[in-house]
C-alpha cells in the first residue's frame, strides 16, 4: 500500500508506459555494450514495478535501497510511494546509468552511487544508515561474475534490520541457492505481464535475535 504523502500522486499507467518505450532503445544500447552486467534487453514492465512494490510497508520504510537501478525504473515508483522523510540509496555498477539518473531524477531522498552492490553496507553508512528496512534486486545473479552473486547476498543479509526484506526479481529461479541459507524465509511467484515473464522473491532476514532479547 502506498504511503499517502499529501502531496505526490501515483503517476498514471498510460504515462508510466509512454516512459519504458521512451527508454527502450537507450537501455537495450546498454545491453549490447555489456551483456552479462545489464541482464536484460528491455526495461522492466509496469506490471513488474507495481507487483514488486505492493509487497512494500511504506509507511515503517525509513531506508530502501535499490541495488541495479538502470534507468530508473522502479526508482521514480519508490520515490512517488516513499515517506517524505525516508531515504532511497540507488547503486549501480554501470556508470552510464548512474550519469544517467542524477541528471534525471531531482529528489533529495535519492542517493545515487556507482560501484557495486557487494559493498552496501560502506554505501549505507556513507549516507548516514546502519539498517535497512527493503532491498530492491535488478541485478542479473545468474550472469554475474563467479562468487559476486554470494558476496552480494551475504551482505544484503548482513545490511537489513531483523524482520527486513530482501525482494528479488528474475528470469529464472538461479538465485534461491543464494537466498535459502541466508534468509529465515524465501517466497516466489511468477509474474506474466512483464517480457519475460519474471520470477519475483520475497526473502526476511531472521528476526529471532530480538524475539529472543
Ligand atoms: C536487468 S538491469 C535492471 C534495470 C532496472 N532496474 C529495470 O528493472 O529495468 C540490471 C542492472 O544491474 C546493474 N548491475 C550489474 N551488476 C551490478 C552490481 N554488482 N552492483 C550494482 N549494480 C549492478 C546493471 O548495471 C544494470 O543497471
Amino acid at each position: 500500500m502506498a504511503f499517502d504523502t499529501g502531496k505526490r500522486t501515483q503517476t498514471p499507467l498510460l504515462k508510466r508506459g509512454g516512459a519504458f518505450f521512451r527508454q527502450w532503445m537507450l537501455f537495450a544500447r546498454q545491453f549490447a555494450r555489456h551483456p552479462g552486467m545489464v541482464g536484460s534487453v528491455i526495461p522492466s514492465s509496469p506490471a513488474l514495478v507495481d507487483a514488486m512494490l505492493e509487497q512494500v510497508d511504506w509507511a515503517s520504510t525509513r531506508l530502501f535501497v535499490e541495488y541495479g537501478p538502470g534507468m530508473g525504473t522502479f526508482t521514480r515508483t519508490v520515490l512517488e510511494r516513499m515517506r517524505p522523510d525516508a531515504t532511497l540509496l540507488a547503486i549501480d555498477l554501470n556508470p552510464d546509468f548512474v550519469g544517467w539518473l542524477k541528471r534525471e531524477i531531482h529528489d533529495p531522498r535519492l542517493h545515487v552511487v556507482e560501484g557495486s552492490a557487494a559493498d552496501v553496507r560502506r554505501f549505507m553508512a556513507g549516507c548516514g544508515h546502519q539498517a535497512a528496512d527493503y532491498i530492491l534486486s535488478g541485478l542479473p545473479f545468474s550472469t554475474l561474475p563467479r562468487g559476486v552473486g554470494e558476496a552480494i547476498a551475504s551482505e544484503t543479509a548482513a545490511a537489513l534490520r531483523p524482520g527486513g526484506e530482501f525482494l528479488v526479481y528474475q528470469y529464472s529461479a538461479f538465485v534461491r541457492p543464494l537466498l535459502e541459507p541466508r534468509f529465515a524465509d524465501v517466497q516466489d511467484r511468477i509474474v506474466w505481464m512483464n517480457i519475460p515473464p519474471a520470477r519475483i522473491f520475497r526473502a526476511t532476514r531472521t528476526a529471532a535475535l530480538a524475539q529472543a532479547a
